[in-house]
């Protein structure tokens, strides 16, 4: 009889999240999304960024990044250090491939062009690589795409990725928590993503039926 090794795999105490940003207009999104996983326990994030998304984070941020030198402390302060930075052509980042397991990946915000190449099966860089195996792996990959109006392609890329196991969650917030604040805009979309991610915030920006307002006196 063989004498195999079987090793059983210990639980997970932490989740694996990666988080990609690209091109697209709403780098607001994966900043707040980013530090409310900080605010967690047991989230460890990986951070990438595509190459266009310098030009946005400096336009909407009024930071300049060079990316080949960033530190997530320069977009989060102190508690960036807490984040892992892979170059988005750094192919030795662990999880390009699927041997090496992450819980989930968002893109936030979601170019058009980033949506198309992952819908393409395209994989030259390690944002396109990582959605590729999220998808092949079969692990939760939500897409934050920020565009209007809709082309054609966009609708049928966003149906393609649909079908092939993506969440398609744009940043398109509601107005029934009346927000006052872009902030509350901003959350009410990152809480969107945080309950998908499995983590349930209790932020009053729920939608609420107005019998059960009646009743709580809000
Ligand atoms: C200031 C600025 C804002 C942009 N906003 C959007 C946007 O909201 N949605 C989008 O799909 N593309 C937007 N683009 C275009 C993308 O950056 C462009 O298509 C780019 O090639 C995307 O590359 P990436 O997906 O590798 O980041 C914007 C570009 C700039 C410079």
């Amino acid at each position: 009889m063989r004498n195999e090794r079987v090793s059983v795999s210990k639980n997970r105490k932490t989740m694996k999240i990666i988080i990609a940003i690209t091109g697209a207009s709403g780098v607001i999104y994966a900043q707040r999304l980013i530090e409310m996983l900080l605010q967690q326990e047991g989230i460890e994030i990986f951070l990438t960024l595509s190459k266009n998304s310098a030009l946005v984070i400096e336009d909407e941020l009024k930071v300049k990044i060079d990316l080949q030198r960033f530190s997530p402390e320069e977009l989060f302060g102190e508690k960036g250090k807490k984040i892992v930075y892979y170059h988005c052509e750094d192919l030795t980042a662990n999880f390009i491939s699927g041997s090496n397991h992450f819980e989930a990946m968002v893109i936030i915000p979601c170019s058009m062009g980033t949506l198309a190449r992952i819908a393409g099966g395209l994989s030259d860089n390690i944002i396109l690589r990582m959605a590729d195996v999220a998808l092949k792996e079969r692990r939760k990959l939500i897409l934050v795409p920020r565009e209007t109006p809709l082309n054609y392609l966009h609708l049928r890329n966003m149906l393609e990725l649909t079908t092939a196991g993506a969440i398609i969650l744009p940043a398109s917030p509601g107005f029934y928590h009346h927000p006052m604040t872009i902030n509350e805009l901003v959350d009410f979309v990152v809480l969107r993503v945080l309950d998908h991610l499995g983590i349930k915030l209790d932020m009053p920006i729920r939608w609420q039926s107005p019998q059960l307002r009646c009743i709580m006196n809000l």
